[in-house]
């Protein structure tokens, strides 16, 4: 009889040890840039959805732009012993030391949004859309409706070193290439952010005869794009009818002004690239096979033949 209550003790103690084991909450790092946009807003408040609905214990990080603040986060999750990191890197370079670090402790990084230049076997896999075919497909876009029509274009150009920037910037530009009625007469940077989009804006409208000699915005994001729209608006101009739009991120705000008539197109990227970010450390951890090094998202371009007004519902409430 005592033989049988010991063994039935130690059959429960076993289940009660395997069960707190296998249910051992993942702890993820997530180093974020900022908030400068409502894309980027959007994606923080979809990570820590994705990351409660999941039972992981995110720690969060906002490096307010700067990438030493990154690095420091970094370097805090490792000495936390976390059981991975996500990093939306602030600009491209500059990275090595900090993810040979995390590898030699054997923590995967997982790179949100944009890419890094330097060896890839530094981090797991990155989650980003195809940053350069973004750029193509406005720049298709502004060629296909300004036909055979003199365009001048002013650009505004995100964050200085970022891996959207540069690749935006070279899709564009190979998109117009070749279209000798299609120039690009001012690039700027706008960093990313409403306010800095209108402030160049105002520059470039200034510089080009009041706006008049300007036919078209390529802007970065749609937030530098909506503060451009305002700086037109202040200028006399009708955005959307003498300047064209076209812009990236499909934000609700872009939808309301393309609504109004006042932006013509937009590119949409994801906010949501932690689910598949999850979906991939989950199964790396499970299976120790390593993912795909490049999981892309989507882009897809939307016009004023997309209902505008009906998609702004559809968006407004998705944590922008
Ligand atoms: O890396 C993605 C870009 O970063 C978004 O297009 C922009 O809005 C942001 O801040």
């Amino acid at each position: 009889m005592k033989l049988k209550t010991a063994l039935i003790s130690a059959t429960i103690f076993a289940a009660c040890m395997f069960t707190s084991a296998s249910a051992k909450q993942l702890v993820v790092g997530f180093s974020q840039i900022g908030s400068e946009s409502g894309w980027r807003a959007a994606e923080t408040t979809l990570t820590k959805q994705e990351a409660k609905k999941r039972g992981i214990d995110l720690k969060f990080a906002d490096a307010q732009q700067k990438q030493e603040n990154q690095i420091k986060a970094i370097r805090s999750f490792i000495a936390q012993g976390v059981d991975a990191i996500l990093l939306a890197p602030v600009v491209e370079t500059g990275w090595d030391a900090v993810l040979k670090e995390a590898k030699e402790a054997k923590i995967p990084v997982i790179l949100l949004d944009r890419t890094v230049n330097g060896p890839k076997d530094l981090y797991l896999t990155a989650v980003t859309s195809d940053l350069v075919h973004e750029g193509k497909v406005a720049g298709d876009w502004l060629v296909k409706t300004v036909g055979d029509k003199k365009c001048n274009i002013v650009e505004l150009q995100g964050t200085t070193g970022s891996s959207p920037a540069i690749a935006r910037k070279k899709g564009f530009e190979e998109a117009v290439k070749g279209h000798d009625n299609l120039k690009i007469v001012r690039s700027q940077t706008g960093d990313f952010t409403r306010a800095k989009g209108k402030e160049v804006m105002e520059s470039f409208l200034k510089a080009e005869n009041g706006g008049k000699n300007i036919c078209a915005l390529y802007a970065h994001n749609d937030d530098m794009a909506v503060g451009a729209i305002q700086a037109i608006k202040e200028a006399g101009l009708k955005p959307g009818k003498d300047i064209l739009t076209v812009s990236i991120d499909s934000v609700p705000d872009l939808f309301k002004a393309m609504a109004a008539g006042e932006a013509n197109a937009t590119v949409e990227l994801t906010p949501n690239m932690a689910g598949p970010a999850f979906d991939a450390l989950d199964a790396y951890l499970k299976t120790k096979k390593e993912p795909q090094k490049w999981i892309q998202t989507e882009s897809k371009l939307y016009t004023q033949a997309d209902d505008p007004q009906k998609v702004y519902e559809q968006k407004k409430d998705l944590g922008y």
